[in-house]
């Protein structure tokens, strides 16, 4: 079996506090690796002066070894505060408004993309393969193929892939989409994601139709498919079960009092709808008197991203929300919203999503979304708690039998909350095994044994004209 290289910007080393990166691309990424094995290079997170960028720091931690890169501040600004994070994330989840695009952190990205090739290419043997991972490094194929790499070289993107008429209007879309085509296998979490990017490719005129799924530009083909990524379903649902014995479930327990646990866990990002939502929990509130003081919503929050000025005004918004609503309807002995800014590890979400009789997620555009998927996993198969989805996550694609709701329907989405809580407990079973039955039927290790399999596979095709 050839060696797996993974390259991500992002990588689940824990901090200095002991606690690992929210997100799902480590969180994923990591039980994938683990059962296999590898190298995994990514950033340190670590930002240092121009002059004092030292060799790579070796980690080895199971059977995983890191390689992690620290990066000079200027690159941070430039290429992830920046490009990244402030033009191809909020692109890709259709906020035209808040793109700040600036030809300076454009090349501050092309450059750092050099930089991680030139980090890498001392590490590779001739038959590893090679999978990078999100809109960091999409040039990344592209600076290695320049530099002769001729390994097979696979990318998938976590989060969704834009309509045409979004994509181009970022100003270097072309050169994005043509990047993209040093790649073996293109990994999507949909098929409509998939459907854009091809939809991206046949309006660029990039490119050819070489049968379903293949893609053919100048002497290269390439398969692009989606892939939905999954959790370790069996792993997190008895991980769920043992925090019942847990001091802080009999905790938590205690201080409920016999209320309803109403749940939300979301990276502090305005792509989450945590605003619609928050809206929509006090209008079911105002509109369901009897269900006040009956009920309480811990929203989970860890803070991302701070340095990024559209997270740093997030931050602000979302705290005086839940403020504001806590003090309009709460009562001096019941507090509607608890309000968390810190990242929870995981056998202690696995817990209060098993406690939780409902589970918002609702984001107004989202890749996939893992937490939808660790809610249901973690539920008890007698008494299930509810998950109310977002259409716009890419979790309602296979979790059809959740509560789907549209986040910007505000009044929509209260009136699904109060029906969730009122849901007989034989409809909320049917729902709750249909959705474990895809759990399990597509886990992280389907999605990285498929995935890979495609990578190591020569698909090669005729191609045919658009
Ligand atoms: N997560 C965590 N602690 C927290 C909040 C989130 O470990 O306090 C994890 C969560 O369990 C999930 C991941 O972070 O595995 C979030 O992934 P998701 O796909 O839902 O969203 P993303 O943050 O990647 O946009
Ligand atoms: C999403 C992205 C990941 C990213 C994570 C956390 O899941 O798809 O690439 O790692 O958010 O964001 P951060 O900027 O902290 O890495």
């Amino acid at each position: 079996m050839s060696r797996l290289i993974v390259v991500s910007n992002r990588v689940p080393i824990p901090d200095e506090k002991g606690a690992a990166p929210a997100g799902g691309l480590a969180v994923a990424l990591q039980s994938a690796l683990a059962a296999r094995g590898g190298l995994w290079l990514g950033w340190s997170g670590e930002s240092r002066a121009d002059d004092a960028i030292g060799p790579l720091k070796m980690l080895r931690d199971g059977n995983i070894d890191y390689a992690l890169t620290d990066l000079t501040e200027r690159d941070v600004e430039e290429y992830y505060q920046g490009f990244a994070n402030r033009v191809l994330w909020p692109i890709c989840h259709y906020r035209l408004d808040l793109a700040e695009y600036g030809r300076r952190e454009m090349a501050g990205y092309f450059r750092v993309n050099r930089f991680f090739a030139s980090r890498l290419l001392p590490l590779i043997a001739d038959d590893d393969l090679i999978w990078v991972h999100d809109y960091h490094l999409i040039p990344l194929a592209a600076e290695l193929r320049r530099q002769g790499v001729k390994n097979r070289i696979g990318f998938f993107l976590h989060i969704p892939w834009p309509a045409p008429d979004v994509f181009m209007a970022m100003p270097v879309h072309e050169e994005i989409l043509s990047s993209l085509t040093a790649y073996d296998v293109l990994g999507f979490q949909t098929e409509h994601d998939r459907e854009n990017f091809a939809d991206c490719l046949a309006r660029q005129g990039t490119g050819m139709r070489s049968g379903p799924g293949r893609f053919s530009v100048g002497d290269r083909t390439f398969t692009a498919k989606s892939y939905p990524i999954g959790i370790e379903t069996e792993e997190f649902a008895t991980l769920a079960q043992r925090a019942a014995e847990t001091s802080l479930h009999k905790r938590m327990l205690q201080s409920l009092d016999g209320k309803g646990l109403i749940i939300g866990v979301d990276r502090l990002d305005y792509s989450k709808g945590i605003t619609q939502r928050i809206d929509a929990f006090e209008s079911f509130l105002k509109r369901n008197p009897d269900s006040q003081r009956n009920v309480t919503l811990l929203q989970i929050t860890p803070k991302s991203r701070s340095e990024v000025p559209e997270y740093e005004a997030m931050q602000r918004a979302v705290a005086e929300q839940a403020g504001r609503v806590n003090g309009a309807v709460g009562t001096v002995d019941w507090v509607p919203i608890r309000y968390i800014n810190r990242s929870l590890r995981r056998p202690a979400l696995a817990g209060l999503y098993r406690m939780a009789k409902l589970a918002l997620v609702t984001p107004l555009r989202d890749g996939m979304n893992l937490v939808a998927k660790e809610f249901v996993a973690a539920q008890n198969e007698i008494d299930p708690g509810v998950l109310l989805l977002s259409r716009f996550a890419g979790a309602a694609q296979e979790l059809q039998e959740a509560v789907l709701v549209n986040p910007y329907d505000v009044e929509g989405t209260a009136d699904a909350m109060a029906r969730s809580l009122a849901m007989p407990v034989e409809e909320r079973r049917d729902r709750w095994r249909a959705m474990m039955k895809t759990l399990r039927a597509n886990d992280v290790f389907t999605w990285c044994d498929t995935f890979l399999h495609d990578l190591t596979t020569d698909q090669s095709e005729r191609p045919t004209r658009w």
